[in-house]
C-alpha cells in the first residue's frame, strides 16, 4: 500500500515537473540576447533556434521575443520544456522562399514542434505566414497558389507551407496568440495528446484555398475554446490518417469560412470518437456543420449544442453550397471502405441558410441514431445560388442534380426530430421541392415529434 502511494506521489511530482517547464523553468530567454535583429528584412533563423536551444538545455523556459521586431525566419524547431513568448507588438513572420523550408514537404511549418513535450505558443502578438506572397494570381472566386512540387513529393496546388505544427508531441498548449495569414494550413497537430488551445485568432485570406484553422490529426485529448477563425478554407478540421482522433470539444467560438465552419474529414482512415462543439457562432459561412467521411473510419458519440449557423453560397470553385448541416458518408472511390456514423446528437441549434440539411449514409455505412432536438432551420435565399445540386464531393457521386430539399436524407437507420421547426420564406426559396425528402427503401426507424413547417 505504502509504496503505492509513493508511486502516486512520484508521478504527482513527475507532472509538476512537467507543468514546471512549460514556461516556469530557469531558461527565460530573449531571441535579442542571441542576435535577432528582429527588422523583417533579415532572416534571423539561427537566431531564434539558438535561443530556443539554449532555453531547452537550460531546462526548459520561455524563449521572448521582445515587441516591435519583426522576426523573419524559416522554419525553427521549438524543444520540449520550451515556450514561446511573442509579445504583443511583436511577429514572427514566416518566410517565402523554399530554401527556407527543410527538404521534406512534410516539415514545411514556420514554427514545428517534433517529438516534444512541455512546448506551447503565447504572448499577445503575432505569426504571419505571408500568404499575400504565395498568390500566383489574386482571384476573388478563388486565388492561383504557388506550388512548390518541383521535386513531385506533393501534389497539385497544396505544396506550400504550414504555419505552425505540433507533430507526435505530448502537452501542447497555444493561447492568447495571433495566427495570421498562413499559406496552407495554420495550426496543425499531427499525432499528438493532451492539447489546450485556447483565446486565439486566427486569420486567413478569405479568397485562399486550404488555409484551414486548426486541423486536429491522430491526436487525442484537444480542448480548444474562445478562438476566433476568420478563413477561407475549413476552420476546425478533424481528420484520421494513420490513427483515430479521441475527446476534442471546441466550445465559445466564432467561425467564418468560405468552406466548411467544422467539418470531420475528408481524411478519415481512422475513428473520430467523443466530440462536443457547444457555444459556437458559424458567420456566413459555405457549410456549417460537417462530416464528410469517405474512408472506412467510423464516427461515434459527436454532439454539437448551442450553435447559430448562417451559411450562404459564394462560388462554385468551392465545396459546398450553404447547408447549415452536411453528414455524409460514402466511399471515395472504388477502392474505399464505407464507414458507420452513430449517436450524433444535434441541440439548441438555429440556423438561417441558402440550402437543405443534407443527411446521407451509404449503402455499407449506414447513419444511426442520429437526434435532432430543438432546432430551428430558416430557409431563404439571397444570393444568386439557384440551387437544384447535391454536392458529394470528394469523390462518391460528386455533383448531382436534384432539387432542394429541407431535409434530404438517405441510407439512415434511426433518426429522431423532436421540436424542429423549418421556416420557408416563400418568395425566396424557387426551385425548392419537400421539406421532407427520403426513399422509404433506405430509411428506417425515423421519428418525429414535434416538426413544424411554416412557409411566411
Ligand atoms: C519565466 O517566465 C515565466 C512566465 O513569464 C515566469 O512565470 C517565470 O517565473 C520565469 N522564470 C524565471 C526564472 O524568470
Ligand atoms: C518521433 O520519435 C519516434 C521514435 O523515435 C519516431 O518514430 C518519429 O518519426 C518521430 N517523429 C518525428 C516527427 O520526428
Ligand atoms: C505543380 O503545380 C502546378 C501548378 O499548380 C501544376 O500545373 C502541376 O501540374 C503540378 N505538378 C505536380 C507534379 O503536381
Ligand atoms: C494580419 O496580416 C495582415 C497582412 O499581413 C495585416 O494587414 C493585419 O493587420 C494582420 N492582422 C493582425 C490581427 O495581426
Ligand atoms: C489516441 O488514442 C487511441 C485509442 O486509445 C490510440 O490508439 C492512439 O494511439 C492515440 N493517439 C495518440 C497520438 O496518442
Ligand atoms: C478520452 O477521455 C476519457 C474521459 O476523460 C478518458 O477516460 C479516455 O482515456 C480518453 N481517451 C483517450 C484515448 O485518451
Ligand atoms: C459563448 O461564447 C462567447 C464567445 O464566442 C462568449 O462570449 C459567451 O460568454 C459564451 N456563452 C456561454 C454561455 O458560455
Ligand atoms: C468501422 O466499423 C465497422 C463495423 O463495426 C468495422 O468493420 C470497421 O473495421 C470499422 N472501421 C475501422 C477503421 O475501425
Ligand atoms: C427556435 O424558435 C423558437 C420560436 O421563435 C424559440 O422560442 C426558440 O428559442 C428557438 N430555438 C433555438 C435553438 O434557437
Ligand atoms: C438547450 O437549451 C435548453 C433551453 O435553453 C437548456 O435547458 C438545455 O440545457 C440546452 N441543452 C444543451 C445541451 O445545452
Ligand atoms: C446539372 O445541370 C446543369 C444545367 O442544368 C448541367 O450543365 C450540368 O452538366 C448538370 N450536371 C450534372 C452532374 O448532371
Amino acid at each position: 500500500m505504502a509504496s503505492l502511494f509513493l508511486l502516486i506521489f512520484l508521478l504527482h511530482s513527475l507532472n509538476s515537473t512537467i507543468a514546471a517547464a512549460a514556461g516556469g523553468g530557469g531558461g527565460n530567454i530573449s531571441v535579442s540576447d542571441f542576435g535577432a535583429v528582429g527588422n523583417g528584412r533579415r532572416y534571423d533563423t539561427r537566431a531564434i533556434q539558438a535561443a530556443i536551444d539554449a532555453c531547452a538545455s537550460a531546462g526548459g523556459g520561455r524563449v521572448k521575443f521582445p515587441a516591435g521586431g519583426d522576426y523573419l525566419t524559416g522554419t525553427v524547431f521549438l524543444r520540449s520544456g520550451v515556450v514561446l513568448e511573442v509579445e504583443r507588438g511583436a511577429r514572427i513572420l514566416g518566410g517565402a522562399r523554399e530554401e527556407d523550408y527543410p527538404p521534406d514537404s512534410a516539415r514545411w511549418y514556420v514554427v514545428l514542434a517534433e517529438n516534444a513535450t512541455g512546448v506551447g505558443i503565447t504572448g499577445g502578438g503575432e505569426i504571419n505566414g505571408q500568404s499575400e506572397a504565395f498568390v500566383v494570381r489574386p482571384d476573388p472566386r478563388k486565388n492561383v497558389m504557388v506550388s512548390w512540387n518541383r521535386t513531385g513529393v506533393c501534389l497539385g496546388d497544396e505544396c506550400r507551407p504550414r504555419l505552425v505544427g505540433f507533430v507526435d508531441s505530448k502537452e501542447v498548449k497555444v493561447w492568447d496568440i495571433t495566427l495570421n495569414q498562413s499559406a496552407y494550413w495554420c495550426l496543425h497537430l499531427v499525432r499528438s495528446n493532451d492539447i489546450s488551445i485556447h483565446d486565439i485568432a486566427i486569420y486567413g485570406d478569405f479568397n485562399t484555398p486550404n488555409n484551414d484553422g486548426i486541423d486536429i490529426e491522430d491526436s487525442n485529448n484537444t480542448i480548444i475554446t474562445r478562438c476566433h477563425i476568420d478563413t477561407g478554407d475549413d476552420a476546425i478540421c478533424p481528420k484520421s490518417s494513420t490513427g483515430p482522433v479521441y475527446n476534442l470539444t471546441a466550445t465559445d467560438c466564432w467561425i467564418r469560412t468560405k468552406s466548411s465552419a467544422i467539418k470531420l474529414g475528408s481524411a478519415s482512415w481512422f475513428d473520430f470518437r467523443n466530440f462536443l462543439f457547444n457555444n459556437i457562432t458559424i458567420c456566413e459561412s459555405h457549410r456549417g456543420l460537417g462530416m464528410q467521411i469517405r474512408d472506412g473510419g467510423n464516427v461515434s458519440g459527436i454532439v454539437f449544442s448551442n450553435i447559430k449557423v448562417s451559411t450562404r453560397y459564394y462560388d462554385s470553385l468551392w465545396w459546398g453550397r450553404g447547408e447549415p448541416i452536411y453528414i455524409t458518408t460514402c466511399p471515395r472511390d472504388s477502392t474505399s471502405k464505407s464507414g458507420f456514423i452513430t449517436d450524433i446528437l444535434f441541440e439548441n441549434i438555429s440556423a438561417v441558410s441558402e440550402n437543405g440539411v443534407f443527411l446521407s449514409g451509404s449503402k455499407y455505412g449506414f447513419l444511426s441514431n442520429i437526434k435532432f432536438k430543438n432546432v430551428n432551420l430558416t430557409f431563404k435565399r439571397w444570393t444568386r445560388y439557384p440551387g437544384g445540386l447535391y454536392d458529394y464531393r470528394p469523390g462518391c457521386k460528386e455533383l448531382v442534380n436534384h432539387s432542394t430539399s429541407g431535409m434530404m436524407m438517405e441510407y439512415i437507420d434511426g433518426l429522431s426530430v423532436e421540436n424542429v421547426n423549418m421556416k420557408w420564406f416563400k418568395s425566396k426559396v424557387k426551385g425548392w421541392s419537400f421539406p421532407l425528402e427520403f426513399k422509404g427503401s433506405t430509411v428506417a426507424k425515423l421519428s418525429f415529434h414535434e416538426w413544424n413547417s411554416d412557409v411566411f
